[in-house]
């Protein structure tokens, strides 16, 4: 099965150029001048890409696909999260796998098997999620790096669910740097939170905004600065998850200036919503319940530090988080008591499309773009030559980028399984035309045109830390 996808302008992390990209079944296998094309043969299926761009699948490292969260369960599950990740251009995720307390991680990555195999549309891969690090769970990271789940998530936050003490950290960080494996952090600290959040409740204080109130950037400023330094006496890379604020940022960026392997991804929320909605409307506090997630929206003045990080590679990827609860039934469980509401935000779908609005004003670049997106995730997460690169050898994951089509967003033209959107409304000028999933074209203007879809994405064993 022979696809070409001809004169389209391919970009990657590095480079901008015009060429026909030639597919042979699941790989890509030639990047040619389309001067050429007439001495190449022919192609079974021909997708013309003619004043539009050619870029690698978009790859989300951070959503959470069926979580149990807060009395709850994250509205997507792996079929209708990976084909609306699909829609967006998003053609390889890494999921969350949990190791419930007082179990074990194998029997936490069974259950996400379980949940994925037969309905992911594209291809997944895990994390994992250690709420003990024990001499078991410990000694049990190697197979699971065996397997190709080579990150692990730590929380400082969440105390009596998820979070771990620093010794835990600490002793997970060293066995990581043996393995090659990769500690990921949720970087506020929780146990002080909790007493504000307490402190809120106890004086009345009950509207969606609190999430944010109680929770201040000094908190997640300081468990960055605290995994920082773990990681650094462990002499381990680290990676924050979802940073979301500037003083946070500055930790990351004073490690890196002293050169030490600290890396950080934000997400689009933070880049493009604030504190603001979170308020919700007057008259209507209870909008903010759509806005809230964790760390919580920051106030405006943080967008523009981040989009500088993200410019200034201190930031080095944008995921999603996608974890979405409806409004109804889900938000619901914490009207009247804001600590209950689900903390989470639809978002696998609109990632490429709200990005692009930062190349268009041009806040970055369109090879920053790809890198943010494709290219960084999967050299940090040990995908990289297979996935995030338009280049011979590696999976056919590729869209069509239209850099003139206009749409608006809204939960009616998404496919996200969520009864709100955070952008309800929203214009967006540029969306995948076409997106290709290792060889298979899979969306065709806002189709889905594959044979099959549930049960069509494959697991990805990933590589170790490899950068
Ligand atoms: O609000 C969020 N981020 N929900 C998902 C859990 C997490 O901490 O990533
Ligand atoms: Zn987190
Ligand atoms: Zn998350």
């Amino acid at each position: 099965m022979r696809t070409l996808i001809k004169d389209g302008t391919v970009i990657t992390a590095s480079d901008t150029f015009a060429a026909d990209v030639w597919i042979e079944n699941s790989k890509i296998v030639a990047l040619t001048d389309p001067s050429q094309r007439a001495a190449l043969g022919t192609a079974d299926t021909v997708v013309d890409a003619k004043g539009q761009y050619v870029i690698p699948g978009g790859i989300d490292c951070h959503t959470h696909m069926e979580l149990p969260f807060g009395g709850t369960t994250a509205s997507d599950d792996f079929d209708t999260g990976t084909v609306a990740a699909a829609f967006g251009g998003t053609t390889t995720i890494v999921d969350f796998a949990i190791q419930s307390k007082g179990s074990s991680m194998r029997a936490g990555l069974d259950a996400w098997h379980a949940k994925a195999e037969g309905k992911a549309a594209i291809d997944y891969g895990f994390h994992m999620i250690m709420t003990e690090a024990n001499p078991s769970t410990l000694e049990e990271m190697a197979g699971l790096v065996r397997e190709g789940v080579t990150s692990f998530k730590m929380f400082m936050a969440y105390p009596g669910v998820f979070l771990v003490d620093d010794q835990q950290i600490f002793r997970a960080m060293l066995k990581a740097g043996e393995l090659g494996a990769l500690i990921t952090m949720h970087a506020e600290i929780g146990l002080p939170i909790d007493v504000l959040v307490q402190r809120a409740l106890s004086e009345g204080h009950t509207a969606p905004v609190y999430h944010a109130l109680t929770r201040p950037e000094v908190a997640e400023a300081t468990g960055t600065e605290r995994a920082i330094a773990l990681a650094e006496m462990a002499k381990v890379p680290v990676y924050m998850v979802h940073l979301s604020a500037q003083r946070a940022l500055e930790r990351v960026m004073e490690a890196r200036d002293r050169g030490l392997p600290a890396y950080a991804e934000t997400c689009p929320q933070y880049l493009f919503c604030s504190e603001d909605d979170l308020r919700g409307e007057p008259g209507n506090e209870w909008k903010g319940a759509g806005y809230v997630c964790t760390p919580p929206l920051r106030p405006a003045h943080h967008h523009d530090h981040l989009w500088r990080g993200l410019r200034n590679y201190d930031l080095q990827v944008v995921a999603t988080d996608h974890c979405p609860f409806c409004m109804k039934d889900q938000k619901e469980l914490g009207k009247g008591d804001f600590s209950k509401i689900p903390n989470g935000m639809p978002g696998v779908e609109t990632r490429l499309h709200l990005l692009w609005d930062g190349v268009r004003d041009g806040r970055i670049s369109m090879n920053r773009f790809v890198e943010i997106t494709s290219t960084a995730p999967a050299k940090i997460f040990g995908m990289y030559g297979k996935k995030g690169c338009i280049a011979v050898g590696a999976d056919a994951d590729v869209v069509v980028w239209d850099p003139a089509r206009e749409k608006v967003l809204g939960k009616d033209t998404l496919h996200m399984r969520v009864d709100y959107s955070p952008f309800e409304g929203r214009k967006v000028i540029g969306t995948p035309s076409a997106v290709l999933s290792r060889g298979e074209l899979i969306i065709q203007d806002d189709r889905w045109v594959a044979k099959k879809q549930q049960g069509r994405g494959q697991f990805l064993r990933r590589g170790t830390f490899g950068l």
